[in-house]
């Protein structure tokens, strides 16, 4: 009883804290010409969709094999377009193959270990992934995990927050080994690749034309004619292939969460707030004492929104996850409110979550909740979770890939 009451006093809490937020902002009007993209003519727009539906049915209504890649396993030569998720926790790259969708999974993530002939020897014999650096092995991806278990650290990752930095050479490297993982040059030289990348951050200044840039030139080097998918946009092309490509795609991850409000496939505004399931393992490990790694494995495996929580972990945890829900519901309401570029949409749009922060039971739920105590400026027919949360991103960007081929 005492856990449900610290649950109903942490309700009140966060309640009262959105409430300041709220009032505090209200002030202070939001410049959204970074979030708005602008709306090509109506012919051009018809034309596009037409081709657009046509190439994208054919791709989006195939089923998904998915995978990880495996110690020792060698990265592929594509043939055909390709599509690229590069996110904060995951990189996945899809392709078509026959009647069915390839995905290849890799994490996002390394882990340094010092240099010695030994060590190396033992590296390569057991086909893990790694480079040398500066006296360093890196090793990248899955490995990277089961590396810092074994010393019970923590991995790191080269995108924090979504964004590659443009100064730091290691980051630049690390990234570029990790998608080295999973695709090597195509079969075809000047294939297209369509990756994803975020939307401009509503709080605070970052750069997200450098993370691109950086991206764009690595996969050029590699004998590919990259084009880039902003990561909201791919779950409009992903899931929305029977509403005209028109309505909200949210991709919740590790880093942040991602935004497009697109009309007839078109990003009419995207944006990101840097908050992500990150954020709510660093909060639950503040609050109960225990590692983020820790609650990451007790949120992925046993969450569930639905029901109340038993414990202090799963009240923290149903705590931060409010929180972000609606912090991000939140920033669409301003962001959207804000702008004047909104089309007039004369039916009901609807909003599909995906990413892996959009898993747990009730999240859904709690979402469609939280938006009837906010009045959006657009009206909204229902919130969807899209069917396979973790591919979404890299199947709409192999949709675009397609349809841009
Ligand atoms: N079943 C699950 N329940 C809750 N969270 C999950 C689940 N599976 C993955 N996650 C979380 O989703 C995030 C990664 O999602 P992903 O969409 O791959 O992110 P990104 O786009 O940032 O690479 C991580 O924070 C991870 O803990
Ligand atoms: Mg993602």
């Amino acid at each position: 009883m005492a856990e449900t009451d610290d649950y109903k006093d942490e309700i009140q809490r966060l309640k009262k804290r959105l409430a300041d937020v709220e009032s505090q902002s209200e002030e202070s009007p939001l410049d959204t010409s970074k979030f708005e993209k602008q709306l090509p003519s109506p012919e051009a727009t018809d034309k596009a969709t037409d081709r657009k539906i046509d190439a994208a049915l054919g791709t989006s209504q195939k089923s998904i094999v998915s995978s990880e890649r495996g110690v020792g396993e060698y990265a592929e030569r594509p043939s055909g377009p390709v599509g690229l998720d590069v996110g904060t926790s995951n990189v996945v790259m899809a392709q078509n193959k026959g009647s069915k969708i390839q995905m290849v999974k890799q994490l996002n993530a390394f882990f340094t270990i010092p240099q010695s002939k030994f060590t190396k020897k033992i590296l390569e014999q057991n086909g893990v992934m790694f480079f040398e650096l500066e006296g360093q092995y890196y090793i990248i991806g899955f490995s990277a995990e089961d590396f810092a278990n074994l010393f019970n650290a923590n991995t790191r990752r080269p995108v924090e927050k979504g964004l590659l930095s443009s100064k730091e050479n290691e980051g630049i490297k690390i990234i570029q080994a990790i998608i080295g993982t999973i695709i090597q040059k195509p079969k075809k030289f000047g294939e297209l690749i369509c990756f994803s990348v975020p939307g401009e951050p509503i709080e605070g200044t970052a750069f997200v034309a450098g993370h691109e840039s950086i991206i764009k030139k690595y996969l050029e080097g590699m004998g590919y004619t990259p084009i880039s998918i902003n990561e909201g946009l791919a779950v409009v092309m992903s899931e929305m292939v029977d509403d005209n490509f028109t309505g909200i795609g949210i991709s919740m991850g590790g880093g942040m969460c991602n935004v497009c409000l697109s009309y007839l496939s078109v990003p009419v505004i995207t944006f990101s707030i840097q908050k992500g399931g990150d954020f709510i393992d660093t909060m639950v490990s503040h609050d109960v004492g225990i590692s983020a790694t820790k609650v990451k494995g007790i949120k992925e495996e046993t969450l569930d929104l639905s029901v109340l929580p038993t414990n202090r972990i799963e009240t923290s945890l149903h705590m931060h996850y409010l929180d972000l829900i609606h912090t991000l519901i939140y920033s669409i309401k301003r962001v959207i409110s804000a702008s004047d570029r909104v089309p007039r949409i004369a039916d009901p749009i609807p909003i599909v979550l995906s990413g892996g922060t959009a898993m747990p039971k009730g999240c859904r739920e709690s979402f469609e909740m939280a938006l009837k105590q906010t009045r959006l400026p657009v009206d909204i027919s229902s919130v969807r979770l899209a069917k396979e949360p973790l591919n979404t991103t890299a199947k709409g960007a192999l949709v675009m890939a397609v349809t841009e081929a």
